[in-house]
């Protein structure tokens, strides 16, 4: 089983009752306990983890160096602000996919730029909760190529 980690930042605690015709029903807890059972069978050892707090996420990406061997991060609001994460992602040298519940090229003018999409393997956005399965299954994929 290959270990990796999907990281969720601000707000996604939230998920379930956070303007859910943005984001769906689904809640985060809901989410996680799909990825780990169809990780495992991908062959994916999957932790998650969620905060709204700009350096715990740095802190958790940093301690994926060598923990991890890929991080699926969904960074919520600090994807259109935060260099930092970028430069943690940069610095920890994980291979990582960034996504996104909505679609976020389809909203405001603010969400088009993304300080993290140069520095991921890809970019998957605008499927809901169903895009984590997207990834896990881009993960493996990535994971298993030679
Ligand atoms: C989000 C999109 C971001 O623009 C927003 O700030 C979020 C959630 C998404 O999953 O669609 O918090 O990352």
């Amino acid at each position: 089983m290959t270990p990796i980690l999907i990281l969720n930042g601000p707000n996604l605690n939230m998920l379930g009752t956070r303007e859910p015709e943005v984001y769906g029903a689904t809640t985060l807890p809901q989410i996680e306990d799909r990825c780990v059972a169809f990780g495992k069978s991908l062959g994916l050892d999957v932790t998650c983890a969620q905060s709204n707090s700009e350096g715990a996420l740095v802190d958790m990406v940093q301690a994926a160096k060598g923990t991890h061997a890929l991080i699926i991060l969904n960074a919520g609001a600090y994807t259109h602000t935060s260099v930092a994460l970028r430069d943690a992602v940069s610095a920890a040298a994980v291979p990582m996919i960034e996504l996104h519940l909505s679609n976020v090229h389809a909203r405001e003018a603010f969400r088009h730029h993304s300080y993290l999409s140069d520095v991921a393997l890809g970019v998957i956005c605008g499927f809901g909760a169903k895009g984590y399965d997207l990834a896990l299954e881009a993960a493996a994929n990535h994971l298993a190529a030679p």
